[in-house]
């Protein structure tokens, strides 16, 4: 796949503090979000002792993992496997006597290997703050962090930052994720202003998203409906990251409104559609 633009070998850690907020769903969905972009993409589970990723991509079988390369035991090209819309997954190992057995820190060496790529290198990083965490945003120029929007998950982030940035690994936004727009949450203005960055993302509370993981539906939500409302706003986060034009997957519309609609956006447009293949063009 032909590389974007210059925004080559970007190495971008996902990461919370606080578990269970939603780097895992985010990292599989703004990954397939940006290879539809035609953005080449890695994945990278370095949630290295419980990993998800694979899982929520769907694509179960891997026979050789990081755990593997991070033993020493095979080379990264091995552990790249296809995944879906063209992205490639490095995906991690789910055997606990191999997790006690590898070296984390040999993580950074890993992905210096195999950034240069790709237009984005981007690991869903564990949760907490133990050894494994600190080895993944090590390994990674940037980070994305994950929250939702109240004081427990505000104030894990805001550690991880601190953290982050005596790494050396640049915290470059936060994602709100969850949100129910209610009273109480707090807001997305307060946020950046506590973490002192930009929020990047505000992805809604969205049922869709969480079934998509359930038995027998591992398909992420992005490949299921890009038109879901949790869909959207990870296409306008995928944009933003990578410096692109919002283009994010149209509802469709149907039946009478459709056709209505259909014809004035073409009286307005001298005849072109307004759109093309479903997607909307918006500028930030
Ligand atoms: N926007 C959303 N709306 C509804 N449910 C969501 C959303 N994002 C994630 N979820 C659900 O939240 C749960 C936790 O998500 P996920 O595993 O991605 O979190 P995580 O931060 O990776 O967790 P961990 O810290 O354990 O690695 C999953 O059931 C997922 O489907
Ligand atoms: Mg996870």
């Amino acid at each position: 796949m032909g590389s974007v633009n210059e925004y080559m070998g970007r190495s971008i850690t996902i990461v919370s503090g606080k578990g269970g907020v939603g780097k895992t769903t985010l990292a599989a969905n703004l990954g397939i979000a940006l290879a539809q972009r035609g953005v080449s993409v890695c994945l990278v589970d370095a949630d290295i002792a419980m990993a998800n990723l694979s899982l929520m991509l769907g694509m179960q079988s891997s026979p050789i993992t990081l755990h593997d390369v991070l033993l020493g035991e095979a080379g990264v090209q091995d552990a790249l496997y296809d995944g879906p819309a063209g992205l490639k997954l490095i995906p991690s190992g789910l055997s606990l006597e191999n997790y006690r057995r590898v070296d984390a820190d040999r993580l950074a060496t890993v992905i210096k290997a195999v950034q240069h790529k790709f237009d984005f290198i981007i690991l869903d990083g564990p949760a907490g703050i133990e050894k494994s965490v600190l080895a993944s945003i090590a390994a990674t120029e940037e980070c994305l962090l994950v929250a939702t929007p109240d004081s427990p998950s505000i104030a894990d982030v805001l550690k991880t930052k601190i953290v982050a940035q005596r790494l050396g690994s640049k915290p470059v936004g936060i994602v709100l994720n969850m949100v129910h727009f209610e009273k109480g949450e707090i807001s997305k203005d307060e946020v950046s202003r506590m973490l002192e960055l930009p929020v990047y993302g505000t992805i809604p509370y969205d049922d869709e998203m969480r079934h998509s993981f359930l038995k027998d539906r591992a398909v992420p939500l992005m490949l299921r409906n890009p038109q879901a409302k949790s869909s959207v706003e990870i296409q306008r986060l995928a944009a933003r990251l990578a410096g692109l034009p919002v283009q994010v997957s149209e509802k469709k519309s149907s039946g009478f409104l459709a056709g209505i609609m259909g014809f004035f956006s073409r009286l307005f447009s001298g005849g072109k559609k307004a759109s093309e293949k479903g997607m909307e063009e918006v500028h930030l």
